[in-house]
């Protein structure tokens, strides 16, 4: 395995590997690599073969947290997450540092971003107001460095993975997107490097997130009409803040293709919603 910190090595890299047909998968990470990273560099290994590279980016990427988010404590362990990509069957590991992808001082000699206009409008872009901003250049800065054929995203940022698959459609970067699945602790909490922060007490308590996720599925399921949207989020925040360090920030109902809200929920739908649990943030989403 290999561990490339230069741009200018990785793009060289990559033009290697494309004069000789090799195929590249990338999974686009911030670190702190859990079973859920894990699951991406699998799905990357099944597209690209034994014959193909896949390549894990770490990089906490400051362009896409708010001035009063967790940046500076955003967990890091790179000794670690080295160590579970040389398991996984990475090949290279990409970790640019914020000199290579910024340059400083601070982000000075940098002033071109990627903004995507539709999908962004809701949500975490309401919530987070310049982070897709932040992803989506930094994606797009990871395409044009590692030019992967396929990239793969987690299904637990849904609405991020259907920003960069915008993305990169509308700007012909030639790439295929996949989607992979979220990977769940066995009570239901979808894994995430943010649940580091979580005290004994509030880990126990952010199970409320997927036990609505559950509850909405039950009840629109066993609904014999389309379920007021309002009501049924109502009554989820009711249910998830009934637990002491549980405050909702959203909970939406939306078309999975285009991300739009329905008044009205029905089976094919899908869920996201926002939580804090005491002072850490934590999203999650299903289909309905
Ligand atoms: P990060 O939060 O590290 O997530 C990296 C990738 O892992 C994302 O595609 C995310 O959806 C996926 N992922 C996280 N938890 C998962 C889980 N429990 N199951 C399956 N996949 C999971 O998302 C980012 O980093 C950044 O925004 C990034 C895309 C790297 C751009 O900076």
């Amino acid at each position: 395995m290999r561990i490339v910190t230069s741009v200018a090595t990785m793009q060289r890299l990559a033009m290697e590997w494309n004069r000789r047909s090799v195929p590249v998968g990338l999974v686009p990470t911030m670190g702190c690599l859990h079973e859920g990273h894990v699951s991406l560099v699998r799905k990357a290994r099944e597209r690209v073969g034994n014959r193909g590279v896949v390549v894990v980016s770490i990089y906490v990427n400051p362009t896409q947290f708010g001035p009063t988010e967790d940046f500076a404590n955003y967990p890091r362990d790179l000794p670690r997450d080295k160590k579970l990509c040389r398991s996984a069957g990475v090949d290279v590991v990409l970790v640019p540092g914020d000199q290579q992808m910024y340059p400083a001082p601070h982000g000075a000699n940098f002033s071109t971003y990627v903004i995507e206009e539709k999908l962004s409008r809701s949500m975490e872009g309401v919530s987070r107001p310049a982070h897709f901003r932040g992803v989506a250049t930094a994606v797009a800065k990871l395409f044009n460095i590692v030019r992967p054929d396929v990239a793969v995203f987690g299904a637990k940022d849904f609405q991020q993975a259907a920003i960069v698959n915008r993305m990169a459609r509308d700007l012909n970067f030639p790439v295929k997107i996949i989607i992979a699945p979220t990977v769940r602790e066995a009570d239901g909490l979808a894994l995430s490097s943010r649940n580091k922060y979580l005290s004994a007490d509030e880990r126990a308590q952010a199970v409320a997130l997927w036990q609505a996720i559950q509850q909405a599925r039950q009840t629109v399921r066993t609904s014999t009409q389309p379920v007021p949207a309002s009501r049924l989020s109502s009554e989820l925040k009711w249910l998830i803040e009934t637990r002491p360090a549980a405050r909702v920030d959203y909970i939406e109902f939306f078309d999975p293709d285009t991300l739009q809200p329905h008044a009205k929920v029905q089976p094919g739908a899908r869920i996201a919603l926002a939580v804090f649990v005491g002072k850490t943030r934590l999203i999650d989403n299903a289909r309905i």
